[in-house]
C-alpha cells in the first residue's frame, strides 16, 4: 500500500495565519499539522508516500525533505493548480500505479491515528473506505447520507441543505477502482474535480464502499478557537522534557517541554506548555496550554492558553489569553501618554482590546 498526501492548494486563501504560508504547516504544539499525518501514515506501516504540492512546494519540501526523518520514502508530485482532490489523484496516477492507497489531506488532524482503519481496509478490501465524523456545520464539508442500516448511500460536497451531520474526514482508502471513477468526473459548481463525487460514483456503480465514524478530528478552518482547542488537546499528552536552560530563579510546573537552545530566566511556566528551540523567556509567566515557537522572546509578560508562532516577541505586556500570534510579530506596551492603541494589523486580523 502507498500513501498520497495532499499538501497543495493555492496558498492564497485568506485565513489569518495561512495568509502567507502553507496551511499544512500550521503548528499544533509547535509541530506542523502535516507532520502528525506523516507520523500516522508511518505508524500504519506504509513506507512509500507521494506528496502532492502546488504553489507552496518549496516550503513543504523544506519542511519534510526526503521523508527519512519520518521513516518514509517521499516522492513529490507537482499539481500545477488546485483543481480538486480528485485532480490530485489524476496527477498522481503514474506514481500510484494499480496499488491500493491511503489518501490523507495534509491539513487534517486525526486523534488516534489510522492503524485500525488501514488494517480493516487491508482485510476487507472494499473499493473504498471513508471516514466520517459528526460536525456542527456540515455545509463546509463533504456530507454522507446513510440508510437505516448505516450504509452510505450517497455523498454530496458542501451541500447547502445537508442530509446528515456526518462529514467526510480527510482520510480515504482506495483500491485502483477509484481511477475509473476519477476518469468519469466533470468539474463541480466550484470548478474542482471532487473526490466526494468520485466516491459517490463508486456507490452508484454498485461497488462496495465502507465507512467508519470517528470522534477526535480537527481541520484547519482558520478558526482560532478550534486551533487553540486542538493545541490544548495535543499539549495534554506531552511528555515533559527539559533540553534547554532553566535558571534557579525559574519554576517549571507540570508537563513542560523546553526545547534545545531555549532559555528560561526568572520565570514561571505552568504546563502543559512547550517552549520552542532558541526561545527566550525572561521575567514572565507562561500559563497552561501555551505553545511558544522557535526563536520567540517573551519578557516581563504573562501569557496563557495561546499559540505564538516563530520569531515573535512579546515585551512588557500583561496579560495575553486565548490568542494566536503569527510569525515575526512584535507586541509591546504603548507609551503612557497619550493613552492610545497603536496597531499595525495585517489583512483579516482580529483584535480584542480590553479598555
Ligand atoms: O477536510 C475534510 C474535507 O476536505 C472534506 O469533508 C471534503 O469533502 C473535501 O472536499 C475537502 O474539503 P476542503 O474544501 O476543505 O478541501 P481543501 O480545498 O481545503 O483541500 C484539502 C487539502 O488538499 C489541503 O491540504 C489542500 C490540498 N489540496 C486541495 C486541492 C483543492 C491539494 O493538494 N490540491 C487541490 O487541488
Amino acid at each position: 500500500m502507498k500513501a498520497l498526501v495532499l499538501a497543495g492548494g493555492s496558498g492564497t486563501r485568506l485565513r489569518p495565519i495561512t495568509h502567507t504560508s502553507a496551511k499544512q504547516l500550521v503548528p499544533v504544539a509547535n509541530k506542523p499539522v502535516l507532520f502528525y499525518g506523516l507520523e500516522a501514515i508511518a505508524a500504519a506501516g506504509v513506507r512509500e508516500i507521494g506528496i502532492v504540492v502546488g504553489d507552496t512546494h518549496a516550503e513543504i519540501e523544506a519542511a519534510v525533505g526526503d521523508g527519512r526523518a519520518f521513516g518514509l520514502e517521499v516522492t513529490y508530485i507537482r499539481q500545477r493548480a488546485p483543481l480538486g482532490l480528485a485532480h490530485a489523484v489524476l496527477v498522481a496516477r503514474d506514481y500510484l500505479g494499480d496499488d491500493d492507497f491511503v489518501m490523507y489531506l495534509g491539513d487534517n488532524f486525526i486523534v488516534g491515528g489510522i492503524n485500525d482503519v488501514v488494517e480493516r481496509f487491508t482485510r476487507e478490501r472494499p473499493a473504498a473506505h471513508i471516514m466520517l465524523t459528526t460536525v456542527g456545520d456540515p455545509r463546509q464539508f463533504g456530507v454522507a447520507e446513510l440508510d437505516a442500516t448505516g450504509r452510505v448511500v450517497g455523498l454530496e460536497e458542501k451541500p447547502p441543505v445537508p442530509k446528515s451531520d456526518l462529514a467526510l474526514v480527510g482520510v480515504y482508502l482506495f483500491t485502483a477502482a477509484i481511477h475509473e471513477a476519477v476518469a468519469e468526473l466533470k468539474p463541480s459548481w466550484r470548478g474542482e474535480l471532487e473526490i466526494t463525487d468520485a466516491v459517490h460514483w463508486l456507490i452508484a456503480d454498485g461497488r462496495r464502499v465502507e465507512s467508519s465514524v470517528i470522534s477526535g478530528y480537527w481541520k484547519d478552518t482558520g478558526n482560532v478557537t478550534d486551533m487553540l482547542e486542538v493545541n490544548r488537546l495535543v499539549l495534554e499528552s506531552l511528555e515533559p522534557r527539559v533540553d534547554g536552560l532553566v535558571d534557579e530563579a525559574s519554576q517549571l510546573i507540570g508537563r513542560v517541554v523546553v526545547e534545545p537552545g531555549a532559555e528560561i530566566e526568572r520565570s514561571r511556566v505552568v504546563g502543559p506548555a512547550i517552549i520552542g528551540p532558541g526561545a527566550r523567556i525572561r521575567d514572565s509567566y507562561i500559563g497552561p496550554f501555551t505553545s511558544i515557537a522557535a526563536g520567540c522572546a517573551v519578557s516581563g509578560s504573562e501569557i496563557e492558553y495561546s499559540i505564538v508562532l516563530p520569531r515573535s516577541s512579546i515585551a512588557g505586556v500583561s496579560r495575553i489569553e486565548a490568542s494566536l500570534i503569527g510569525h515575526d510579530v512584535e507586541v509591546t506596551p504603548a507609551p503612557t501618554t497619550p493613552r492610545a492603541h497603536r496597531l499595525v494589523l495585517g489583512d483579516h486580523s482580529k483584535v480584542q482590546i480590553s479598555s
